[in-house]
């Protein structure tokens, strides 16, 4: 059979595994139904916080936010927390999507926490997750899409070493329905990685 699992029949065992790893300031972690919580719901109200990731804004009950987070299977998608372990909040999150087969990784992350953002937070978590996927979870790709418009977060990946491998015309629909938006597609090697972060990581 032929699909995006079994492509060429090459059969990829993987087991449902939590991620979990520290960076010098923050813990990063697979989301659990009890984080659930009033602060990450607002989130989801925020247009500064949805906009830039072209999603509108969404007012969901703690039901369907536990919904979410139980839908991520911890194998092929996974749902991590963002968490300043000094004042024991949590303050984004990270979506990761494995391609198995490819061993390719493909990053999505939102700070909610406004006082959280434009203080490096995802630029030394970024890091410390491309760290952890090359070291402990077999991907030998990263690869990370973001809008053209997106300052912030192409900024990060300038910073911490991602190659631009394309600009992609008219890649999405405006969640807005107004018209196409494009993006920059970001990509990054494992053996490429050790030399990057050495030179860049501040
Ligand atoms: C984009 C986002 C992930 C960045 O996270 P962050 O923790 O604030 O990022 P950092 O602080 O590590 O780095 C941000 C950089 O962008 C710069 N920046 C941000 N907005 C900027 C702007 N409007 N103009 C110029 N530079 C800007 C910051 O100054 C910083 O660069 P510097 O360290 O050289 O000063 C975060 O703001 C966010 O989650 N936004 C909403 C959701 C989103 O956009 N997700 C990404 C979807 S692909």
């Amino acid at each position: 059979m032929f699909n995006s699992d079994h492509q060429w029949n090459v059969r990829i065992e993987m087991q449902a595994r939590p991620i979990s790893f520290r960076t010098e300031r923050y813990e990063v972690r697979t989301l659990r139904a009890e984080d659930a919580s009033e602060r990450y719901l607002s989130w989801y109200l925020d247009p500064k916080v949805m906009h830039p990731q072209n999603a509108p804004t969404a007012r969901l009950t703690m039901d369907e936010l536990r919904a979410h987070i139980a839908g991520f299977d911890r194998q092929k998608s996974h749902l991590l927390g963002i968490f300043d372990p000094a004042k024991k909040l949590h303050v984004g999150c990270y979506i990761l999507n494995i391609q198995p087969q490819h061993r390719i990784a493909r990053i999505h992350i939102m700070i909610g926490d406004e006082a959280y953002r434009n203080r490096g937070v995802a630029t030394e978590t970024t890091t410390g997750l491309i760290d952890h996927l090359f070291a402990s979870r077999g991907i030998e790709k990263v690869v990370v899409q973001v809008l053209t418009s997106n300052i912030g977060f192409n900024r990060v990946m300038e910073k911490i070493g991602m190659r631009v491998e394309g600009h992609l015309k008219g890649e999405v629909i405006a969640s807005g329905g107004s018209g196409r938006l494009d993006q920059v597609l970001y990509g990054i090697l494992k053996k490429e990685w050790p030399a990057l972060a050495e030179g860049t990581r501040r």
